[in-house]
Order: structure tokens, then C-alpha cells, then sequence
């Protein structure tokens, strides 16, 4: 009876019901993906206008989805949109949207305060065994853990932009995290159909600590005189396979996330100075308000 008790209990201890905080490019995407595979999912945002734009975002790409997933069945398209809006609510308010959640997915701005404040109110009302975890690109997981008194709950779960197209997520553990929890993760991104991959509470974890220093050396080569952003976009893809060159990566992260993640690593100190260096026409087309794609402007135009 115990046996047959326990491996219930295991069932009933999986993640079902996840809340995700933020509605906007990341959050709306990782609704989506979620909701998709069978999770019953709860938006929250801070009011109804930006849970109407995160709406947008997951109607736009699931449409895409569905076109791409069944080319010329339209009932089948239906079908997959249909099912994935039943498994979708949306709140305006974080302590109803985090109430029955096994799992909190934070994708709010990437302001430690911010993230820190919201956790704090979180761990307050979600249940207690629920899993904590934040998106952040380049915050330390530790630092907005501290918030709470769930350090063996809390870890890093970092999607990648597009969430329903590209295939990687980075698990990261702290010192704190505890196994149970790390396995519980490992558990929902394979569910997501995504794949995991681990790592420690460094800056940038895997994909930025890499990533970032290339795209700052390649806005530092145009500044330098020594190529043009159009031809150093068309080295990297042509000559070095990349789905985007290095500007229209940059464009699409969006300016303003890229300087602040730069910014702060300058600021922690953590990374070499020459891999975070500043770069003026970053920081100017910032200041001018030209955050690339969605901005409509960024080294390249947009209409
Ligand atoms: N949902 C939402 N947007 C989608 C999508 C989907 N399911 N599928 C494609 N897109 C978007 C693309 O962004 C692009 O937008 P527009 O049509 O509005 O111009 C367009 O759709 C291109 O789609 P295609 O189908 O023509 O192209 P594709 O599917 O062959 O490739 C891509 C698109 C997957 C984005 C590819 O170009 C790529 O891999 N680019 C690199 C992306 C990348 O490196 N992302 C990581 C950024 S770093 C990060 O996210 C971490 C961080 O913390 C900052
Ligand atoms: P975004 O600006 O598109 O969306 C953030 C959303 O959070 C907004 O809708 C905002 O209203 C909402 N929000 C702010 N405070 C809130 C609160 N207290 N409760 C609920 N909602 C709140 O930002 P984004 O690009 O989706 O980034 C979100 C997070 O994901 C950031 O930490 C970012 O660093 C990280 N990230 C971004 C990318 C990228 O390429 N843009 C990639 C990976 C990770």
C-alpha cells in the first residue's frame, strides 16, 4: 500500500499547472510553448493592455506554428490553436495568477529590484512546494533568489528568442538548488519539447557569455572603419553559417536589452573589460530610442 501510495504521490508532485509573469516578446512565447504541450498555463501581467499585446504575440506565432506543423490540414491547424487557447487564462493580478501554480516562470524587465520585489510577494502566496524561476538573461540567479526563502526552489530557466522556434533552454542551479528541483525542470522543458541544457550561476551562462562579447566585437569593427555592418552581415552567414549576421541578431535581441546586459556586466565586473567594452553607436542609437526590430529602427530599418 505505502509503494503504491509514493509512486502516486511522485505523479501528483509533477508539474501541471505553471504561471508566468510578463506577457511581453519572452513571456507571451513561453505561454505559447507551454500551453501547446499540455500545461495549463496562467499570463500574468500588469493590466489588460499588456495582456491583450502578449495575446497578440501567441495568436500571431501559433497561427505560423499551426501553418508549419500541419501544411495543408486546416482542421488540424484549428485544432492545434484551439487546444492550445483552452489550456491559456490570463490575470492582472500576481496573487490570483500565482495560486495554483506548481511552477513560476518570471519574464519581467530585467531590473533586479523589480524581479526581487515580485519574487518576495510571490513567496508569500504560491503554494510552498511551488518551483521559482527567472529568465533573466544576465542577472545572477542567486541574487533574486535571495528574495525568498525557497533557495532549494529557485532556479534559472532561460528561454531563447524566438521561444517557439528556437529549440534550447539553459537550466541553471545555484549553489541551492536542489536536485529535486533541477529534475522537476529537466521534466517540463522535455514535456515543452525544448532541449536542457545546465548550467552554473555564471554571467551570461552558456549562450551570452558567448554570444555577447561577439556581437559588441562586431559593432566595435564597424566603428573601427574595417567593414561595413551590411558586409560584416554577410560574412557571418555566408562564411560562418549563421541564421542572422551579428547587427540583425543585435536588431532583434533588441538594443536596449543588449546595452543593459553590457552595461552590467561592466558595472559587476565579473568578465574582462575588453568582452564588454561600450561601443558609442550602440549607446547613441539607445539614447535616440532606436531598439532595433521592434522599435521599427535599429543599425538596420525596419517598416
Ligand atoms: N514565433 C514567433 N516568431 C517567429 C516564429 C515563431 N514560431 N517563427 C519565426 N519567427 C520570426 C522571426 O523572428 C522572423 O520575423 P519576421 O517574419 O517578422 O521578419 C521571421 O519569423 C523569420 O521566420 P522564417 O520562418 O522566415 O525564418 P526561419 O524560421 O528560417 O528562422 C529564426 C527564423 C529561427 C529566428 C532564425 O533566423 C534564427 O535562428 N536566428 C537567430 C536567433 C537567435 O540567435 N536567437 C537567440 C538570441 S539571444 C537570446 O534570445 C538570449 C538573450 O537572453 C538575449
Ligand atoms: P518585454 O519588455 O517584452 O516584456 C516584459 C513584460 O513584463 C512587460 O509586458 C511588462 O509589463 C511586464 N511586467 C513588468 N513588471 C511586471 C510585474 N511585476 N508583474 C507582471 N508583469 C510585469 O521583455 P522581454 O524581452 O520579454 O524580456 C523579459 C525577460 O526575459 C528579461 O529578464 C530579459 O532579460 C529576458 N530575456 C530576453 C530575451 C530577448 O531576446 N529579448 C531573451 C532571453 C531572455
Amino acid at each position: 500500500l505505502s509503494h503504491n501510495f509514493s509512486s502516486t504521490t511522485s505523479n501528483n508532485n509533477a508539474v501541471q499547472n505553471i504561471a508566468v509573469f510578463g506577457s511581453g516578446l519572452m513571456g507571451a512565447g513561453i505561454v505559447q510553448v507551454a500551453a501547446q504541450n499540455g500545461f495549463k498555463v496562467t499570463m500574468v501581467d500588469l493590466n489588460q493592455e499588456f495582456i491583450d499585446r502578449g495575446k497578440e504575440i501567441i495568436n500571431a506565432s501559433l497561427k505560423r506554428v499551426a501553418k508549419k506543423q500541419h501544411k495543408d490540414d486546416a482542421a488540424a491547424q484549428k485544432s492545434l490553436i484551439e487546444s492550445t487557447w483552452s489550456n491559456i487564462e490570463t490575470n492582472t493580478d500576481s496573487v490570483k495568477g500565482a495560486e495554483k501554480a506548481d511552477l513560476i516562470i518570471e519574464a519581467i524587465v530585467e531590473n533586479l529590484q523589480t524581479k526581487q520585489n515580485l519574487f518576495q510577494q510571490l513567496d508569500k502566496v504560491a503554494k510552498p512546494d511551488a518551483i521559482f524561476a527567472s529568465n533573466t538573461s544576465s542577472l545572477p540567479i542567486s541574487d533574486i533568489a535571495k528574495a525568498t526563502r525557497r533557495l532549494d526552489k529557485f532556479a534559472g530557466l532561460h528561454f531563447f528568442n524566438p521561444v517557439p522556434q528556437m529549440k534550447l533552454v539553459e537550466i541553471i542551479k545555484t549553489n541551492q538548488t536542489s536536485e529535486e528541483t533541477y529534475n522537476s525542470l529537466n521534466d517540463v522543458i522535455m514535456k515543452m519539447k525544448k532541449a536542457p541544457v545546465i548550467c552554473k550561476d555564471t554571467p551570461g551562462f552558456i549562450v551570452n557569455r558567448l554570444l555577447v562579447p561577439y556581437l559588441m566585437e562586431a559593432i566595435r569593427l564597424v566603428e573601427r572603419g574595417e567593414a561595413s555592418i551590411k558586409d560584416v552581415d554577410t560574412a557571418m552567414k555566408l562564411g560562418a553559417g549563421m541564421p542572422m549576421g551579428p547587427f540583425e541578431l543585435c536588431d532583434f535581441v533588441g538594443l536596449d536589452t543588449l546595452k543593459s546586459i553590457v552595461d552590467g556586466w561592466r558595472k559587476d565586473g565579473k568578465i574582462d573589460a575588453s568582452l564588454v567594452a561600450s561601443a558609442k553607436s550602440l549607446d547613441n542609437l539607445v539614447e535616440s530610442g532606436h531598439f532595433g526590430k521592434k522599435s521599427g529602427k535599429g543599425f538596420h530599418s525596419y517598416s
